[in-house]
């Protein structure tokens, strides 16, 4: 335990490298409980790294990780089993387990952390969640036959099959065209409101970070550069977070499509979606 604390989960002092590529340099971070929180930035800058620190699935070289106060940064796996309960997440490539059915990959969560007795909750359970995603009715489907879109959504509903407190989004709407990641915006709000959630929610799309938070938190060169609401960072000074957040190349990424003749002028470039 630690006093002086607020913030439903805490970065303190965090740094991660991997060999010498120093991802995350010594950043603190307290996200606040029941808010949605955006991570924004370009890609590899260590968006996902940090977002894995929330929930102890990397370790940091330094610094610490707060769950509510308790630190777990430094918890055996078996101790965090218990912790991680009370997350949910939406990770990038996430996916669905092709050869179990929509309730059988809903409840894959509950399976490892309870024992089921009563299978009538669970149909309701399953059925609740679905609702919740607006998919009710697809129980008895597979993953093969439904849409990216409905993928992301049962995830979802798997995500907060064992009611959460906290849930970590990584890029929910990468790969879905602008219609279907809308959908996802809204429920991303609509479980932050009716479940009073904590959101975290990694994504490069602008649309979706200005419409769902309640705070944005740019990373670059392993550091916040960024943080506020969406007006602070519309009208944020940075050139960085100007350049990112309209899209364009920044002038070092410029300079080196240029040298490697790939490229001799450009407006824009799809680097920042995987
Ligand atoms: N397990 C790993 N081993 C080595 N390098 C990693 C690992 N995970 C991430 N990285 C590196 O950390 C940096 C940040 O990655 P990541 O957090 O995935 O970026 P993004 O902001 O796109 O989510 C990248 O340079 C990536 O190559
Ligand atoms: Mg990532």
């Amino acid at each position: 335990m630690e006093e002086n604390s607020n913030g439903v989960l805490r970065v303190k002092n965090l740094t991660k490298s991997f060999g010498t590529n120093v991802v995350l340099n010594n950043v603190s971070l307290n996200i606040e409980e029941g808010k949605t929180t955006v991570i924004i930035g370009p890609s590899g800058c260590g968006k996902t790294v940090l977002v894995k620190h929330l929930i102890a699935l990397l370790r940091p070289n330094a610094g610490e990780v707060y769950f509510k106060n308790h630190r777990i940064d430094n918890l055996s796996e078996n101790q965090l089993n218990n912790i991680r309960t009370h997350y949910g997440f939406l990770f990038q490539g996430g996916a669905l387990f092709d050869s179990l059915n929509v309730t059988e990959n809903i409840i894959f969560p509950i399976r490892q952390h309870c024992k089921i007795t009563d299978w009538k909750d669970v149909e309701e359970l399953v059925k609740s969640k679905l609702a919740m995603v607006g998919l009710d009715g697809f129980q008895q489907f597979y993953p093969s036959n439904l849409s990216g879109g409905q993928r992301k959504r049962v995830a979802l509903a798997r995500a907060i099959a064992l009611n959460p407190e906290i849930i970590l989004y990584d890029e929910p709407t990468t790969g879905l065209d602008p219609i279907r990641s809308d959908v996802i915006n809204e429920l991303v709000l609509k479980l932050q409101k009716e479940l009073g959630v904590t959101s975290v929610v990694v994504t490069h799309d602008m649309t979706s970070a200005y419409k769902i938070s309640d705070r944005i938190i740019m990373l670059h060169n392993g550091k916040i550069i960024a943080d506020g609401d969406a007006d602070h960072i519309r009208n944020h000074p940075h050139p960085v977070v100007q350049q990112f957040i309209s899209g364009q190349v920044g002038e070092d990424d410029l300079a080196v499509l240029r040298m490697r003749g790939t490229i001799s002028q450009t407006q824009f470039l799809p680097r920042d979606f995987e």
